[in-house]
């Protein structure tokens, strides 16, 4: 098959053999090596690039991108952040100037990163250097640099246009491009063994790190019908394909305790890529958007061929790597309330930035006068899937909305789950740690809490 896309400003062909070989390998075979390679699994940032498609551009980390990714994209890298004749980028300038490398090994990948930054006219340099692990300049130079050189004009070759394509989905036969759900759900009718790859942030570590080899594989990344946020009066319908980043943007302000969970949601690399339908497919037990998605009441649409299903999202979850999808069908959308004054969502993970929770508790606990309506309660980290904690639950409702009513019904969590011992945290620890979310929301409405939130 061969695929299409710029690649500093020119065009490219390129013939592929290998459809999951990633981006970040070919850059290097290429000669482009000021792309680096450090924990190829999308941690560290070394191998981000800039990538521009109908959205816009954004940083993304090149050892999780495969090739057929980029059909029909633009893709920079750090060889093309400098102007044509070598002149410095105003990203560039400003770290000489700011001390902002040593060993410079990181360097290249806060550039690119710093670049997609400076071209969005984006100013939380914090949030989108998260990604980026420096071990030797650290970070304040670097963040100096970056607000310095933040209303800098955009140098005119920054601004990539898309490729011309004589043909929008090239096949091969076990490699597949659709530009639509309907060609997808075709496709996979007829395919059912295929691996669906969205944002391919847990599908490239399949590849680069468990070495596994898809033998069938389609590439969700061109369905734009999968990318839409559709808005009812009172609920959103997100599309299996809008990215974490553009679905925080979406509820910023109408569900905040969300929009701050996903602003901890890896990095922003990562949150550019990786989607909402491969988030809930995957059936992790630690992924972040289930639980809160579980304690609104979502509801998930499943699609195989032209037949639909709507199911609550939590019957999803049937165990530990099982999920209620049958051969050949696929995450289409999923729906939730556009508002949710009583839910909080709490992420505990070792970093505050770029980490896997240990746990995560959506608390979702509406009041009837003083007293406790019916909550809804959901936890990841806590079992083999996302659960809601039905226990917890029927001992909450009906009760005063107090720190001891509360206290009184928590041991009741302990008919809901029986978490594991991992490297991230202990039994115990997880349960006590849940337990403490709930003390934690009550003090928080009752303004009795003194916690010091890293602010954005
Ligand atoms: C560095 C790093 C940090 C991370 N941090 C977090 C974190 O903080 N919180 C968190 O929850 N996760 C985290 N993850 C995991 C990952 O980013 C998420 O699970 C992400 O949402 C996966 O989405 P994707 O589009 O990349 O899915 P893919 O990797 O493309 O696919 C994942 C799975 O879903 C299937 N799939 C994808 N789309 C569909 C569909 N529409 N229908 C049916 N099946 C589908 C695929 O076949 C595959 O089985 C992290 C990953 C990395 C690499
Ligand atoms: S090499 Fe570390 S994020 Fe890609
Ligand atoms: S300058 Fe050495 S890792 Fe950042």
């Amino acid at each position: 098959m061969e695929i299409t896309f710029l690649l500093n400003g020119e065009t490219r062909t390129v013939a592929l053999t290998d459809p999951t070989q990633s981006v970040l390998d070919w850059l290097r075979a290429e000669g482009l090596t000021g792309t680096k390679e450090g924990c190829n699994e999308g941690d560290c940032g070394a191998c981000s690039v800039i990538v521009t498609d109908a959205e816009g551009a954004k940083p993304l980390n090149a050892c999780l991108m495969m090739m057929p990714h980029l059909h029909g994209r633009a893709l920079r890298t750090v060889e093309g952040v400098a102007g044509p004749k070598g002149e410095l980028h105003p990203v560039q300038q400003a770290m000489v100037d700011h001390h902002g490398s040593q060993c410079g090994f990181c360097t290249p990948g806060f550039i690119a990163s710093m670049a997609a930054g400076h071209l969005n006219g984006r100013h939380d340099h914090d949030d989108l250097l998260a990604g980026n692990l420096c071990r030797c300049t650290g970070y304040a130079p670097i963040i100096r640099a970056a607000e310095a050189a933040q209303d800098a004009p955009v140098p005119a070759w920054m601004h990539d246009t898309l490729p011309d394509l004589a043909e929008v989905a090239p096949i091969a036969d076990h490699v597949f491009l659709p530009d639509s759900a309907d060609a997808l759900a075709d496709w996979y009718l007829a395919h059912p063994d295929a691996t669906l790859i969205a944002g391919a942030t847990d599908v490239g570590l399949w590849v680069t790190k468990q070495l596994r080899e898809l033998k069938e594989v389609a590439f969700l990344n061109n369905c734009t019908d999968l990318q839409t946020i559709e808005e009812t009066d009172d609920r959103y319908i997100v599309g299996a394909g809008v990215t974490l980043a553009a679905l925080r943007e979406a509820i910023r302000d109408t569900l905040p305790s969300f929009a701050e969970l996903l602003r901890r949601f890896a990095s922003e690399q990562v949150r550019q890529a990786a989607t909402i339908g491969g988030n809930i497919a995957n059936g992790s037990p630690i992924g972040d958007s289930p639980p809160v998605l579980i304690a609104m009441g979502a509801e998930l649409t499943l699609r195989k061929g032209d037949a639909r299903r709507t199911i609550p999202l939590e019957s999803f979850f049937l165990d530990y790597g099982k999920q209620d999808r049958a051969p050949g069908e696929f995450v289409e959308s999923v729906s939730f309330p556009k508002s949710a004054p009583d839910l909080a969502c709490y992420k505990l993970s070792k970093r505050f930035d770029q980490d896997i929770s240990a746990v995560c508790g959506a608390l979702n606990i509406p009041r009837d006068g003083d007293k406790i309506g019916a909550p809804r309660i959901a936890f990841g980290g806590m079992a083999g899937i996302p659960k809601r904690a039905a226990a917890l639950e029927g001992a909450l409702e009906g009760q005063p909305f107090t720190e001891e009513a509360i206290t009184a019904a928590l041991p009741a969590l302990e008919q809901d789950f029986t978490p594991l011992t991992d490297m991230r945290a202990s039994d115990a620890y997880r349960m006590e740690a849940a337990k403490a979310m709930l003390i934690r929301y009550v003090r928080n409405a009752q303004g009795t809490l003194s916690i010091l939130e890293v602010q954005p």
